[in-house]
C-alpha cells in the first residue's frame, strides 16, 4: 500500500476570488502530489510504515528510523498539512457555533483573534504554516516552520493557513497580508467547529 493524493473536496474554482483556480491547481495537482510521491519513495523499503494513517506516522515521528526521519517529517508533514488545509477551506458560509464563544473566551473578541493570527502568520520566516490548536483545552495560535505538524508535540490542529510562497505567489505576489485578509473569507468554521466539540477535554 502506498500513500495517494486526496482528491479536492471541492472544484479548483471553488475559493475564486480568494484563491486562484490556477494556484489550487498547482498547489494541489503538483506540490501536494510531489509530497506523496517522495513519501512513497521514502517508505520503499519501509513496509510496516506504509499502512500508517498519515496522523500516525508524523504523530509517531519519533519512532521513525533516523535515517529517514527527517524525509517523513518534511514529505509526511507536507502530505498531512496538505489534506487538513483543504478540509477547513470552503466557499463562503455563514455558520455559528460555539468554536466562536471559545474564541471570545480566549482573545476577548473575534477581532483580536483575526488580528493576533496575522501578526504570528506574518512572523512566519521563510516556509511555513500558522495554526490554530488546542493545547489541552486551551486555544493557541503557533507558527511551525517547513511542513512540522503541531500533532508531533501534543496539539490539536484546528485550523491553519499555508504560508509557503507556492500557495499565493500567482494571485498576490509579495501581498503576503492580502492573502492572510482573504482566507479570514473561505474559512470553513463548521469544520473547525466540529473539531473543537471532538477534541475539547
Ligand atoms: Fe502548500
Amino acid at each position: 500500500m502506498a500513500y495517494e493524493l486526496p482528491p479536492l473536496p471541492y472544484k479548483y474554482d471553488s475559493l475564486e476570488p480568494f484563491i486562484d483556480e490556477k494556484t489550487m491547481k498547482i498547489h494541489h495537482d503538483k506540490h501536494h502530489a510531489s509530497y506523496i510521491l517522495k513519501l512513497n519513495q521514502t517508505l520503499k523499503n519501509y513496509p510496516e510504515l506504509q499502512d500508517k494513517p498519515i496522523e500516525s506516522l508524523i504523530q509517531g515521528l519519533e519512532d521513525v528510523s533516523e535515517e529517514i526521519r527527517e524525509s517523513v517529517k518534511n514529505n509526511g508533514g507536507g502530505h498531512l498539512n496538505h489534506t487538513f488545509f483543504w478540509s477547513i477551506l470552503t466557499k463562503k458560509l455563514i455558520f455559528k457555533g460555539e468554536i466562536f464563544n471559545e474564541i471570545d473566551k480566549t482573545f476577548q473578541t473575534f477581532e483580536n483573534f483575526k488580528e493576533e493570527f496575522t501578526k504570528s502568520a506574518m512572523n512566519v520566516f521563510g516556509s511555513g504554516w500558522t495554526w490554530l490548536v488546542l493545547d489541552g483545552n486551551q486555544l493557541k495560535i503557533l507558527n511551525t516552520s517547513g511542513h512540522e505538524n503541531p500533532i508531533t508535540h501534543g496539539k490539536i490542529p484546528l485550523l491553519v493557513i499555508d504560508l509557503w510562497e507556492h500557495a499565493y505567489y500567482l494571485k498576490y505576489q509579495n501581498r503576503k497580508n492580502e492573502y492572510i485578509e482573504s482566507f479570514f473569507n473561505i474559512i470553513n468554521w463548521k469544520k473547525v467547529n466540529e473539531l473543537f466539540l471532538k477534541y475539547k477535554i
